[in-house]
């Protein structure tokens, strides 16, 4: 993804950095505050001799550990210890939308996973209210694409967008094989992440609400 606010978000990348102990699995979020932060954290792990094993969320992010030399492993093996990933847009209950990468489903099953999350973003993330910038992304087993969007309208979805590929035509293919609708809504109530997931072939939504998790806010300069 592209860098903005460069000098901001490696501000929180040094922090994520700093919480790094040796022996550490760590789950790996998505973006470009998360591959700052991992950049931080390969210059540790390099310098200190540290141990750690990352759990990654993207193959994208997956690579950079690789390129980085920082082990791999995978959720058959470990649960990290605590992740960090990046987010599109906090409110202030601390409910989030994740996905403009595409990666929210392994998002949010490490999330799931991790018993502490911290979530790096600078100030341009922070919302009154959900959807303000972002719609919420809803990844869909293909074959399910018509009967997922007959049941997001009857749950107050307004635009309905089926994600485009980059570079090559036709849509979106998630890292999964499914498909990505953009969705925006009239109104999102507490429960709403679940009554998403309630319909058959929603694998899973960018919509993150009451997790346990600690915002890390880099200023703007
Ligand atoms: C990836 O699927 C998203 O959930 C990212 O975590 C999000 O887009 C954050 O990216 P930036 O740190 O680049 O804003």
């Amino acid at each position: 993804a592209e860098i903005t606010n460069r000098n901001g978000k490696e501000k929180v990348a040094a922090e994520i950095a700093a919480k790094v102990k040796d022996g550490d699995v760590l789950g790996v979020g998505s973006g470009s505050t998360s591959y700052l932060a991992l950049l931080a954290i390969a210059e540790r792990v390099k310098k200190e001799k540290l141990n750690i094993r990352a759990i990654p969320t993207s193959l994208e992010i997956s690579m950079f550990c690789s390129k980085w030399g920082i082990p791999l492993t995978t959720l058959f093996e470990h649960k990290p210890n605590w992740l960090f990933d990046g987010a599109d847009e906090v409110d202030p209950n601390k409910s989030l939308i994740k996905g403009r990468g595409g990666a929210m489903f392994k998002e949010k099953l490490l999330m799931s996973c991790s018993p502490i999350n911290y979530i790096i973003v600078d100030e341009s993330k922070i919302v009154d209210k959900l959807g303000t910038n972002f719609p919420v992304p809803i990844e869909v087993f293909p074959q399910a694409l018509l009967h997922v969007e007959e049941e997001l309208k009857k749950i107050g979805a307004n635009e309905i967008v089926l994600r485009p590929a980059k570079g090559k035509d036709g849509p979106c293919i998630t890292e999964n094989g499914n498909l990505i609708l953009d969705c925006r809504f009239n109104n999102m109530h507490s429960h709403f992440e679940k009554d998403i997931k309630a319909i058959t072939g929603v694998i899973e939504s960018g919509l993150f609400m009451g997790y346990n998790l600690e915002v890390l806010v880099a200023a703007n300069n």
